[in-house]
């Protein structure tokens, strides 16, 4: 993961900081996206009249036989800020580094049409910022699916400069930012905004979006395929994941290869950092022992030397809520005035034994078991990541900032599962009941199951939109699944996980997958009138118990922060709404 941050404020006379505020919130972004990429930073200046921008960019090496410095710049003075990864369309060669090769082939574009030819041939998950030099445009953008962090903030008379950022850092009176759209290239032309008389606070009059086509040529990775409409005609039923019926046997061997595939291209050639040694893991998955996890993991075990250990990362939160709830029932439950007593003099939580037994350590507990028989020749480090409450809440503060502007409640508690499991500290134990050793986990690379629920069915709203109205209702749903993937969480999950330094790559979520997915008919992918631990992501289940995991293809849908117990830890915050904005819920609190 790399980070990209830039700044666009008239110069002040003799060499001034542009702004009071911005020379107090810069050095503070950059040092957020530094974090981000460890191996390098730079900062480069550009002067276009009075009008100064600023590049930064951090690396984390994840490319190539040596580390390379960005912001990239070719012969012409162009500069590209990089902060992704090409997994297909131009060819990236074990020892190259992908945003050179990018910034090469960018270097032959003369027009706004060009630029988008390039990137609708390359898959990866990207943000970046292009400034094209003999044309004084600015392009930036983020993939089609959204996932990396690009943040915006658009110049206002108190604060007269235009941000694009990678990283937040949290609540601040010096900008107001937003994630920008994945929908379109955005171009700036910065002749026209540094003309005279124009001000800086009308950028958006110089900002064109740009459709991601070119003179009706397809790209093959400019956006994801609509879903298939073709309705099914009472198609027949599955009655066990042990037998594939005829129609299915080509979908489920297509998707084992297209998983398979995609799986390779993200565990395949990641260079050592400078304190991995030979024979440590350099993947680690995020493991709740479910179904899309599991799958991730076993094929990875396919592609990884087998000489290094694959992490998997299962984090469990002390609950304290929960645990109330264990030791004297649901207050929830309880008439008002009880409950409000018991809120006031809570437990004494000394007493009661902390077990770190959440759902997903124990499905996680016994579905590394199932990969040790499939997969014997490998070292499976189950990373059991404790996290004590007080320990939570004192590092509240640290992914409120990361996450912003994300801020409801259930960010939170998402966030908070992602930064604990993606800083990799735990202990782990070489066979079920043996003494568990410390051991922090040196992998930079962490697969995420996340997109299978959107593309396969797998919400128990699929399941309530056909009772209601049938296969059609299944297949309008799965449209809206896939065109809310990018204004969901990525951007967040992404600005969490890279603060340490390390990146999450997402196989279900390659727009090759995603297009495969959606291209098939909704009866091969999901059967609503199956009962469920069959019938959501059929499919993939199918695959699942055709290659040996018969324990993880009949699991159930669970969320991350119902199953590791990080959701609304503090007691009384149980029926709190996932939806309210964390800012409002501290107000009430006092
Ligand atoms: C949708 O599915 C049908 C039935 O399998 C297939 O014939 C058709 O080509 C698919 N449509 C698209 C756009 O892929």
């Amino acid at each position: 993961m790399c980070g990209i941050l830039l700044s666009i404020a008239e110069a002040q006379e003799g060499g001034q900081a542009p702004c009071g505020c911005l020379h107090e919130l810069f050095p503070k972004l950059q040092a957020a996206t530094a974090a981000r990429g460890p191996d390098a930073q730079h900062t480069l200046c550009v002067e276009i009249g009075n009008t100064e921008l600023q590049f930064c960019a951090s690396e984390l090496r994840l490319r190539g036989d040596s580390f390379v410095q960005q912001p990239h710049i070719d012969a012409e003075g162009n500069i590209l800020c990089w902060n992704g990864e090409v997994f297909e369309g131009l060819e990236v060669l074990p020892h190259e580094n992908d945003g050179v090769k990018l910034s090469n082939a960018l270097s032959a574009c003369r027009d706004p049409q060009d630029v988008i030819g390039v990137f609708g041939e390359i898959e990866g998950p990207y943000a970046f910022l292009y400034y094209h030099k003999a044309s004084h445009r600015l392009y930036f953008a983020r993939d089609p699916l959204g996932r990396r962090s690009l943040l915006i903030h658009y110049p206002d008379e108190a604060r007269p400069y235009f941000l694009l950022s990678s990283v937040s850092v949290g609540l601040h009176p010096g900008y107001s930012l937003e994630e920008i759209s994945t929908e379109c290239v955005y171009s700036l032309d910065l002749d026209s905004l540094t003309s005279p008389g124009q001000k800086i606070t009308d950028v958006r009059k110089c900002i064109t979006s740009l459709q991601r086509s070119v003179h009706g040529v397809t790209l093959p990775f400019a956006q994801p395929a609509p879903v298939n409409s073709s309705l099914p005609t009472d198609p027949p039923k599955v009655t066990s994941l042990d037998c594939i019926p005829p129609h299915l046997t080509s979908a489920v061997d297509d998707l084992i290869a297209e998983l398979d595939r995609s799986v390779m291209l993200r565990v395949r050639n990641i260079p050592r950092s400078n304190n991995t040694l030979p024979g440590q893991a350099r993947v680690a998955v995020f493991f709740s022992g479910g179904i899309d996890s599991t799958m991730l993991a076993f094929l990875a075990d396919r592609h990884v030397d087998p000489s290094e250990p694959i992490d998997l990362l299962n984090v469990a939160f002390e609950n304290p809520r929960k645990i109330a709830v264990k030791v004297e029932g649901n207050i929830g439950g309880l008439p008002k005035r009880e409950k409000k007593q018991k809120l006031r003099d809570p437990l004494d939580y000394s007493s009661v034994k902390v077990s770190y037994d959440v759902p997903d350590r124990l499905t996680g507990l016994q579905e590394v078991e199932e990969l040790r028989r499939l997969c014997p020749n490998r070292t499976w480090n189950f990373l059991e990541i404790n996290v004590p409450f007080e320990e939570s809440q004192n590092a509240r503060a640290t992914v409120e900032a990361l996450m912003f502007p994300s801020r409801t409640v259930m960010d939170l508690s998402l966030a908070i599962a992602l930064y604990f499991a993606a800083r990799g500290i735990g202990q782990v134990r070489s066979h079920p009941g043996t003494e568990a050793q410390p051991y922090t986990s040196p992998a930079r690379v962490l697969l995420n199951g996340l997109g299978s629920d959107e593309l396969l069915g797998g919400y128990g709203r699929h399941r309530t939109a056909f009772k209601a109205a049938g296969w059609q209702a299944v297949i309008d749903e799965l449209q809206l699944e896939i065109d809310r993937i990018p204004t969901r969480n990525l951007g967040r999950d992404d600005r969490v996980i890279s603060s340490w330094g390390k990146e999450t790559r997402h196989p279900f979520l390659s727009l090759s997958v995603v297009n495969f997915l959606a291209r098939l008919p909704v009866h091969l992918k999901m059967d609503p009138r199956l009962e469920a631990g069959l019938g959501e992501k059929l499919l993939l289940r199918l695959a699942a118990r055709k290659l040996g995991l018969v324990e993880a293809s009949a699991r159930k849908k669970r969320a991350m922060q119902f199953g590791s117990h990080s959701a609304r830890m503090a007691p009384g915050e149980g029926d709190r709404k996932g939806d309210l904005l964390l800012d409002r819920q501290r107000i009430s609190d006092e």
